[in-house]
């Protein structure tokens, strides 16, 4: 929402288009965008971003609209779509709207899982605003929308939302002595009957200038950009509760967040720092339960509370809160390629300076003591409760799953505590045990996938010590987790995760040298894994020189069906993380295996076609690696021998196959620089099929649906 007098319209649509495409590296499949004009203008566009662009202004000289009109304030929305229920298309495109006229218009980040399947009959009662009362019975809610005379036109789980809006509002205007019900009210009143997660943003002919925001359980950020002259570090006081009371109670206008002459300029609200950054830094996480109003370039944040709601009696005077605004700590030249082509060519050629960042500060070797340590202040207090932990068990998805496996077996090691794995989604299916007495870690990069967020919620209910790992400060696994330690690996935009992948492990690592903390028996191992961290980033260095040597073997697999990867002990997670990278963005099956199980199956696929790759540099697995290497070599498999430097000879008797060396580093941060070729690999291997690297087919960089 944009508060300035004399700016065109025209530049509302560029920054609303500028900020899609900032999130276009999430993945989408369509696009859509209203802004007002006499009616809200709607144009929803399958594919990319330019062709809801190309689409809206070629609508719009049809038409022979003015865009260049002034106006003070204008509230608009846009959207991209990652397909969940219907294809990808114009009529399940967001916003989604309440029918003609587009009296409610609706964006959605989530999924609504009431819309349509059977429910038994839930009856929620009359909600009660000063002179109006309604009745809804929320279950089945198309069902109960079509019975009251509503057609629907797309397969979306969203479209009842804002039909649902509409309804309350009819219902609340009608009859005699009806009351002009707010816009807050009539949200109000839709969230009550919505069962899911969401993120959602209404816009409404009905409410001019005005914009609601809600969420429960998909991220929201108020984004606020002041005047010059405005304080910048203001506190917020918000209604905290919504009821009658809080009409006349304390409001945003009369707290201390803004008086009449320091009107914010634009107002942001976005599901993804990324879109909002480039127009300022100062933001709100807007909670779960909270509305956000925007009205007339005015702030207004209300805490939904079905309970109060439903009894009408018993609501009590809202308490006032007081936040701060956040400031974000990404950089706008943080999300541009620089001399790259593709964030993630960038992202994997950063990895020298991201794991510095992400071990600045939390490494000490030397001064006075001459002790080598690490420090982690996210957990300084919990260290004896994960020591005296029953379990640890990490919890993750994709790439943050992998990089969880690299780092078992040293936590292991060193913590002496067993480790376990957890899918996050796969634990949630078994509802798998948690213990109060179990230490849950939550590894994510976002920190806002729905299946560990879940994962997250259910720990917490069953009493388990829960820890975050992630790249992003203010997501919701680093509010909800009781401590935890940021990745700060910088921004991510590259789908296929690189640089955090490297950056988690690290943490990870050093999570098991601070877990293990000053026992005697290993000081010897941990100085020289800290030795080898301080290293680290040369290494990686050192291995990106493979470019080239990468880009040639992918021209050599560019036309193959099929990659395996053979890994195991430490790299094991290298051999799952290698093969998902091929699999996600160069397009090509692959898996990676492991090394131990090859005889139970996988060896009946080797032949001298198919590539395998097997990573064998020198750990405690070396030898049974050289032992497959030999099995492989013995039926004619085509191979690739990823080995430590000076190992060429021996992991390859008389040049059979070829060979990635590699430097060596200690055994527990090998994974970091084995992986490294693997991207590489993956990434050439995507440009020369000629597929997109950054946004790669069907998949999205954070999955916030279930
Ligand atoms: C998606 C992404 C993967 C990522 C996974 C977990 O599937 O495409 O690259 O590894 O989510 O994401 P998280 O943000 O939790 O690490």
């Amino acid at each position: 929402l944009n508060y300035n007098v004399n700016r065109e319209r025209r530049f509302i649509l560029q920054l609303l288009f500028n900020g899609l495409r900032r999130l276009e590296y999430r993945g989408y499949d369509s696009a859509g965008i209203a802004i007002d004009h006499d009616q809200p203008l709607v144009f929803r566009q399958e594919g990319n971003i330019e062709s809801l662009v190309k689409s809206v202004y070629q609508e719009v000289d049809a038409l022979g609209l003015d865009l260049e009109e002034s106006f003070c304030v204008h509230a608009g929305i846009a959207h991209t779509r990652w397909a969940t229920h219907g294809e990808p298309a114009p009529r399940n495109s967001h916003p989604q709207t309440s029918g003609d006229g587009n009296e409610f218009l609706v964006v959605h980040n989530g999924v609504i899982t009431n819309y349509q399947a059977y429910k038994a009959v839930s009856y929620y009662g009359i909600a009660r605003y000063d002179n109006f009362s309604l009745f809804l019975f929320a279950y089945v809610l198309r069902e109960t929308l079509i019975r009251h005379g509503f057609t629907f036109e797309s397969e979306t789980d969203t479209e009842v939302i804002p039909k649902l809006a509409k309804f309350v509002f009819d219902k609340a205007n009608e009859g005699e002595g009806s009351h002009t019900v707010t816009f807050s009210e009539v949200v109000l009143e839709v969230m009550r009957h919505l069962e899911g997660a969401y993120a959602l943003i209404f816009k409404s002919p009905h409410y001019p200038n005005e914009l609601i925001a809600c969420k429960r359980g998909s991220p929201l950020l108020l984004g606020v950009k002041l005047h010059a002259s405005v304080n910048v570090s203001l506190w917020l006081g918000f209604n905290q509760d919504f009821n009658e009371e809080s009409k006349s109670g304390s409001t945003f206008h009369d707290s201390k967040f803004l008086s009449n002459n320091d009107h914010p300029k634009e107002l942001f609200l976005s599901s993804d720092a990324h879109a909002i950054v480039e127009h300022t830094k100062k933001v709100l996480v807007i909670e779960d339960d909270e509305v956000v109003h925007l009205k007339d370039g005015n702030v207004s944040i209300l805490k939904f509370d079905n309970d109060k709601g439903r009894h009408a009696g018993s609501l009590s005077r809202p308490a006032s809160v007081q936040r701060a605004l956040s400031v974000l700590e990404m950089e706008v030249e943080q999300i541009n390629k620089g001399n790259y082509e593709h964030y993630m060519q960038k992202e994997i050629h950063e990895q020298p300076e991201s794991l510095k960042t992400t071990m600045r500060g939390r490494l000490i070797r030397g001064g006075s003591c001459k002790a080598k340590t690490v420090l982690l202040g996210g957990l300084k207090d919990h260290f004896k409760t994960i020591r005296r932990s029953r379990r640890i068990v990490f919890i993750g998805c994709g790439t943050s799953y992998n990089a969880a496996l690299a780092a078992r077996p040293i936590l292991e090691e060193l913590s002496g505590v067993p480790v376990t794995m957890e899918i996050a989604s796969d634990l949630l299916d078994r509802q798998g045990p948690i213990y109060r007495e179990d230490t849950a870690v939550f590894v994510s990069q976002s920190g806002e996938t729905a299946d560990t967020l879940q994962a997250l919620e259910y720990a917490l209910e069953n009493g388990a010590l829960c820890v975050g790992i992630t790249n992003t400060v203010g997501s919701a696994i680093a509010r909800h987790t009781h401590c935890g330690v940021h990745i700060n690996a910088g921004v991510e935009i590259g789908v296929a995760s690189t640089k955090a992948y490297t950056s988690q492990i690290v943490v990870m690592a050093m999570l098991a040298l601070a877990i293990g903390g000053d026992t005697i028996s290993s000081q010897t191992r941990r100085e020289a894994i800290i030795d080898g961290l301080f290293d680290l980033p040369n290494k990686v260095r050192e291995v990106l020189n493979l470019d080239q040597e990468m880009k040639d073997l992918a021209k050599l697999l560019i036309a193959e069906q099929s990659l395996l990867v053979f890994g195991r002990g430490y790299n094991y997670a290298t051999a799952l993380e290698g093969a998902l990278k091929v699999k996600e963005v160069a397009l090509m099956h692959s898996e990676g295996m492991l090394a131990g199980e090859m005889k139970h199956g996988p060896l009946a696929l080797v032949d001298e076609n198919l590539p395998i790759i097997v990573i064998a540099t020198r750990d405690s697995c070396f030898s049974k690696q050289q032992s497959v290497i030999q099995q492989l070599h013995a039926r004619k498999g085509r191979v690739i021998v990823m080995c430590s430097k000076g190992d060429a000879v021996s992991v390859c008797p008389g040049g059979l196959g070829r060979v990635i060396e590699v430097p060596h580093v200690e055994d527990c941060l090998q994974p970091v620089i084995n992986v490294v070729p693997l991207q590489l690999l993956a990434y050439h291997l995507t440009v020369l099929r000629g597929y997109n690297v950054d946004q790669p087919r069907n998949l999205a960089k954070s999955v916030t649906t279930q």
